[in-house]
């Protein structure tokens, strides 16, 4: 397993393609995220987008089990943890969440992040997996300092969530990013103290908690793309790139 440590020149690069994403969450497509709209539609504003900025969207064409992606962002719907496939016959409505994971590639740099909205006005609980699923994302930030190892981060999630009475989703986690969209090493959302590799300044990772309000067991879709909730429960996403410089992590994917 070998891990690209980043110059300072390329975190810029890397942070350039993540801060079109940051916009994108921000400011472009939260006046979307209404009842009536499909997932198809959401893509396509995802796409212009992306490639108004002069970037590409990194998952069209990514090989899968029965074939490649076929849209320019994955958007997974309530009961979908990751790896949605936008459709028209997916329309959001009110009550619903909506997360949306996108790869921006400019200059050869990839950026990652994702978010899960809520669709007008949500349940208590539900409001609960999104407040809880964002905070876990920040604490795996926290705890991606120099002197801790990756288990670290996973620990802190998984302790968080679970206090919480939700869980983290085990077969899908974060990764090394920067030269290419998935990169050495993963980043478990589970773990325990101490363990893992260290942490090293020049580290550009993604962390992305997926947090479930039962089950943490998932399923795959027929179209072999779309992962659900075994229980059928609730997930939700949230993930920023960072980048670890003097032995703290900076987020690159947080609007400037
Ligand atoms: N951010 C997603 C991931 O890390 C991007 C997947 S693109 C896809 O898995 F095409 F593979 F879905
Ligand atoms: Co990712």
């Amino acid at each position: 397993m070998s891990i690209a440590i980043k110059t300072m020149e390329d975190i810029e690069g890397i942070k350039k393609a993540n801060q079109i994403i940051a916009r994108l969450y921000e400011d472009i497509l939260p006046p979307y995220i209404k009842p009536g709209i499909s997932t198809y539609e959401l893509n396509q504003i995802v796409e212009d987008y992306i490639r108004s900025q002069g970037a590409i969207p990194g998952c069209i064409g990514v090989p899968g089990i029965y074939g490649a992606f076929p849209a320019g962002t994955c958007i997974s719907v309530n009961e979908a943890v990751v790896h949605g496939v936008p459709s028209k016959d997916i329309i959001l409505k009110e009550g619903d969440i909506v997360s949306v994971d996108t790869v921006t590639i400019l200059d050869g740099y990839y950026g990652d992040a994702a978010i899960t909205y809520p669709v007008g006005k949500v349940d208590e609980e539900t409001k609960r997996l999104l407040e809880v699923t964002e905070k876990a994302r920040e604490i795996g930030i926290e705890a991606a300092i120099v002197g801790n190892r990756l288990g670290d981060i996973g620990h802190a999630i998984q302790s968080y969530v679970e206090k919480n009475g939700f869980s983290v989703v085990r077969d899908y986690a974060g990764h090394g990013v920067g030269y290419d969209m998935h990169e050495d090493p993963m980043v478990p959302n589970y773990g325990r103290k101490g363990r893992g590799l260290k942490i090293e300044n020049g580290m550009v990772l993604a962390i992305e908690p997926m947090v479930n309000v039962g089950t943490y067991k998932i399923n795959m879709l027929p179209d072999g793309w779309t992962v659900v909730t075994k229980d059928g429960k609730k997930s939700a996403h949230f993930e920023h790139s960072i980048a670890i410089i003097d032995g703290k992590p900076v987020i690159l994917s947080k609007k400037d």
